[in-house]
């Protein structure tokens, strides 16, 4: 049977820094408040004409050139956004593939906004289990400031925008390979956070009048508490399904949304601090990129290395939760 291991990680971040300072100065808001209720310092924003594919493709091309794998030998591309460069077609997957420059590989995007990437992962694993896919290129690509309003300080104060990729390659080594990955939804809480327009499911006649409501709009304090309960959860049921006990988890990598929700699911499960990954202070909230970015954080510094077993934990719209248990198993 083949196994899933997953080789590498890149991320891309946009040069321009949208500090709390700015954001105060553009809603009713103050460094110390976004400080003290999120963690948030700072967050990035993409130029204008650098759409979601772009960063997909320079994250996607840090992982390949990690990998010592060829780019001929990917043969599927998975795009985790809730923020693609057309809402309707083509898949940023299949722009990504082309800006890269490969052949014929399957592309498609998915839509599971903040755990997009624990989602992708789950798919690439198991086409790579099934033995029909052997490279997957999985990437977590978001331009959450072309879908936040920015005069709505419950929300615009959260989001940045970014993304992350990985190699996940087949593997006849079982040490090497992912262990688990837990996937749930549930879409009776859907009105927590969400676009209200701009799909089949919107009224044409209210576009117009409410170009607003294709922002992301969120009941926030609610969403909070949904999210502590749920992400604690997944990675108890994870941990105990497969025997394995919190301190043999070298890094806990949580969608970065607020340090608060990190910090209430870090001591439920009795995690040191030295286990958590923590990038939220100066990236934000970037949905389906935020945990590739802050892999990439702890690879770029020296911290992430051979076998170590990293606990991802994520929760977003939809709602959405996943959670994966992911030994890193570079080639070299
Ligand atoms: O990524 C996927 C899922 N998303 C999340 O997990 C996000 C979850 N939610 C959150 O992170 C937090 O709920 C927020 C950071 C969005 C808000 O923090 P909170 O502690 O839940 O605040 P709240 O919404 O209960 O609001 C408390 C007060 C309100 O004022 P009153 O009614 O007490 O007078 C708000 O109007 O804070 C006010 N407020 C603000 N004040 C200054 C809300 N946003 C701001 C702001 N600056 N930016």
């Amino acid at each position: 049977m083949a196994y899933a291991a997953f080789r590498s990680i890149g991320a891309y971040v946009p040069s321009k820094i949208l500090s709390n300072e700015d954001l105060s100065k553009m809603v009713d808001t103050t460094d110390e408040w976004i400080t003290k209720r999120t963690g948030i310092k700072e967050r990035h924003i993409a130029a204008e004409n650098e759409f979601t594919s772009d960063m997909g493709t320079k994250a996607a091309e840090i992982a390949i050139q990690r990998s010592g794998i060829d780019k001929s030998k990917i043969d599927m591309i998975i795009c985790a956004t809730i923020s693609p460069d057309y809402f309707c077609m083509p898949s940023t997957a299949t722009i990504i593939s082309t800006k890269l420059g490969l052949g014929n590989v399957t592309a498609f995007d998915i839509s599971a906004a903040c755990t997009g990437f624990v989602y992708v992962l789950s798919i690439a694993k198991a086409f790579i289990e099934s033995g029909m896919k052997k490279n997957v290129l999985i990437i977590g690509a978001e331009k959450l400031s072309s879908i936040t309003d920015y005069t709505d300080r419950g929300t615009c104060i959260l989001f940045g925008d970014g993304a992350g990729a990985a190699l996940i390659s087949a593997t006849d080594n079982k040490t090497e390979a992912i262990i688990d990955v837990h996937t749930g939804a549930d879409g009776t809480f859907a009105d927590l956070l969400m676009t209200p327009n701009g799909g089949s499911g919107s009224m044409h006649d209210t576009l117009d009048q409410e170009a607003k409501s294709c922002f992301m709009q969120m009941k926030g304090n609610e969403t909070f508490k949904v999210a502590v309960k749920t992400l604690t959860k997944d990675v108890v049921e994870i941990l105990q399904d497969n025997n394995i006990d919190s301190s043999e988890i070298k890094h806990f990598v949580p969608h970065q949304a607020n340090l608060r929700i990190i910090k209430a699911v870090g001591d439920a499960l009795k995690l040191k601090e030295e286990q958590v990954v923590l990038t939220v202070e100066k990236y934000g909230n970037t949905s389906g990129a935020s945990i590739p970015m802050a892999i990439n954080d702890i690879y770029e510094s020296g911290k992430l290395n051979a076998g170590e077993l990293m606990l991802l934990d994520a929760f977003g719209g939809g709602l959405t939760w996943g959670s994966a248990l992911v030994p890193f198993s570079p080639l070299k």
